[in-house]
């Protein structure tokens, strides 16, 4: 068995069947590996399966054909190795942000002193180490996001599944995230998987840009980002850059202009 990958993604098909019946192959025939410490960003039109291929990651749902392996392992031994950051942070509102990042460990029974020391550690690194008793309603949005990223990273995942994480964000709060992320990544070390719809998004953070298109989705590009680290707003300006995004573009197969 092979464990030298984060997660290895085996010929995976998910077909959706609705209550009459109708059968939906969103995704077939996907393959794709990441190894430990990588950053994979990935791009595609709306519907092209993006969101399936993270739930079907995460364990939220099973792929009807094919495997995923974390580690080497079957998913269900590997459940506790990842976390999932969607577009919306759903924080609770009746709890502070500490106790919002303290949650999932909580729901295993496993809340220590030793883990609300490193959810303190968490909000610091973010920023937000003056906002741990404060409550979500208190904070910006960029600041929300910020509380569910470090909800998804307290459980020490070696694999984490952003859905659009920044999405919703004003264009500049979503760059300084893009800042943030960065820096999390490298001190936590773990793999990520990224989901977003900006081509310059992608480039810019990913080691990889993996595109999924057609229908049913598979991955119809997968590009090494040779970029140097770490990447400044100066990247988004070079030459290299364009050429990227220009690539990457062509295989979503529209015309979008870079956003
Ligand atoms: N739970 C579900 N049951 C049935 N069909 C679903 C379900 N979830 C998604 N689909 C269908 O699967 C296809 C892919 O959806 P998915 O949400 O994965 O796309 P996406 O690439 O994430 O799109 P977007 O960029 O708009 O978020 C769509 O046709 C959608 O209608
Ligand atoms: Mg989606």
């Amino acid at each position: 068995m092979n464990n030298e990958y984060a997660i290895s993604v085996n010929n995976v098909e998910k077909t959706y069947r609705s209550r009459d019946g109708q059968s939906n192959t969103v995704l077939k025939g996907l393959d794709f590996h990441v190894k430990p410490g990588q950053f994979v960003s990935i791009v595609g039109q709306s519907g092209s399966g993006k969101t399936t291929l993270l739930k079907t990651i995460s364990g939220l749902q099973e792929p009807t054909e094919g495997e995923i392996l974390v580690k080497g392992r079957p998913i269900r031994d590997g459940i506790e190795d990842i976390a999932m950051v969607f577009q919306s942070p759903v924080l609770l509102p009746w709890r502070n942000n500490l106790d919002n990042v303290l949650l999932p460990l909580e729901f295993r029974g496993v809340r220590t002193d030793e883990s609300q020391r490193y959810a303190h550690e968490l909000l610091e690194m973010v920023g937000l180490g003056g906002k741990a008793k404060h409550y979500s309603y208190e904070l910006s949005g960029g600041m929300q996001q910020r509380v569910a990223i470090c909800r998804a990273l307290v459980s020490h995942p070696e694999l984490l599944l952003m859905d659009e994480p920044f999405g919703a964000l004003d264009a500049m709060t979503r760059d300084s995230m893009n800042f943030e992320i960065q820096r999390i990544w490298k001190a936590t070390g773990c793999s990520v998987l990224f989901v977003t719809h900006s081509i310059s998004e992608a480039v810019w953070l990913g080691d990889r840009v993996v595109v999924v298109g057609g229908r049913p989705g598979r991955i119809v590009a997968d590009i090494a980002i040779d970029l140097p680290r770490p990447r400044g707003k100066e990247h988004r300006f070079s030459a290299a850059f364009s050429d990227y995004a220009a690539e990457i573009e062509s295989h979503i197969g529209v015309v979008t202009g870079i956003s």
